[in-house]
């Protein structure tokens, strides 16, 4: 077994094989396995697994955890001594969060990758890639001034659709975001945070919209003022004025 991680995507018959591994990161692994058509709707799935370690630190998570819990649990305490059951709730939270989050996502038609099945420690999604070629990640696209500016206008407008969904990504780059079928597809959701509950919300929407301008702007592209950018979007949240994709005039 490469990965107990995968152990229950195995047991439960949705996948067959490990292919190979596409990445590996601090904290998540990243394998392409073959998948039982009949129970996941695809033949070739990404399964993404969390070390065996806590996924992110409870310190390091503090400020995306703000406004999660209602009151002190026990496992939130749990979390904060850093023990093993705590390590364990810590783990199991974040990969639940992050497969509702795309879940959510997916749902609206936003670009993220379809969530297929999800377990303590991983995850199944929508490989972005055929065959051997995988989805480049963003930074290491090259385009021209224009088309830089045109990607990063369908970026702005996809972090607007998440905030419909009163997500903000919260940890958005070039390397968070990948290129396929002609279109930026938005993946790494464990961080995301909550527009209504989360106090620093505001700065999280300011960042990702200054990474993603930074990397048009490296590009040649002219781009928005960030701040103001980010400033009006969260501004129009607040008083429930974003457009959703059907009442938009797209003429
Ligand atoms: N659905 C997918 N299809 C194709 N490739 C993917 C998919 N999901 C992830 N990858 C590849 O794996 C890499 C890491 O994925 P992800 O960003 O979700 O994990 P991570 O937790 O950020 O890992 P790291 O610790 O390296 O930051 C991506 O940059 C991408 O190259
Ligand atoms: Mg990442």
């Amino acid at each position: 077994m490469l990965d107990p991680a995968l152990e229950p995507f195995f047991d439960e018959g949705l996948i067959h094989d490990v292919i190979r591994p596409l990445a590996s990161g601090k904290e998540a692994m990243i394998w392409l396995c073959r998948a039982n058509r009949r129970l996941t709707g695809e033949d070739v799935v990404v399964a993404k697994t969390y070390r065996n370690t806590q996924v992110r630190d409870f310190a390091d998570g503090a400020a995306y955890l703000d406004g999660r819990f209602r009151k002190v649990t026990s496992q939130v305490r749990a979390m904060e001594k850093k023990n093993k059951p705590g390590r364990e709730f810590s783990q199991t939270f974040w990969v639940a969060h992050e497969f509702a989050t795309l879940s959510t996502l997916h749902e609206t038609g936003c670009p993220v990758p379809r969530p297929i099945a999800s377990a303590d420690r991983g995850m199944l999604l929508q490989y972005l890639g055929e065959g051997d070629t995988s989805a480049p990640q963003l930074r290491e696209l090259k385009p021209g001034a224009e088309e830089a500016g045109e990607i990063l206008a369908v970026l702005l407008r996809t972090i607007e659709r998440f905030l419909l969904r009163d997500v903000i990504h919260a940890d958005l780059s070039a390397y968070n975001v990948l290129w396929w079928e002609d279109q930026p597809w938005v993946i790494d959701f464990p961080q995301a945070v909550d527009a209504r509950f989360n106090s620093s919300a505001q700065q999280f929407l300011r960042r990702d919209v200054l990474r993603l301008c930074e990397w048009a702007a490296k590009r040649g592209a002219e781009t928005p003022d960030a701040t103001r950018f980010a400033d009006d979007l969260w501004t129009s949240w607040e008083f429930a004025a974003l457009v959703p994709d059907e009442l938009r005039d797209f003429s």
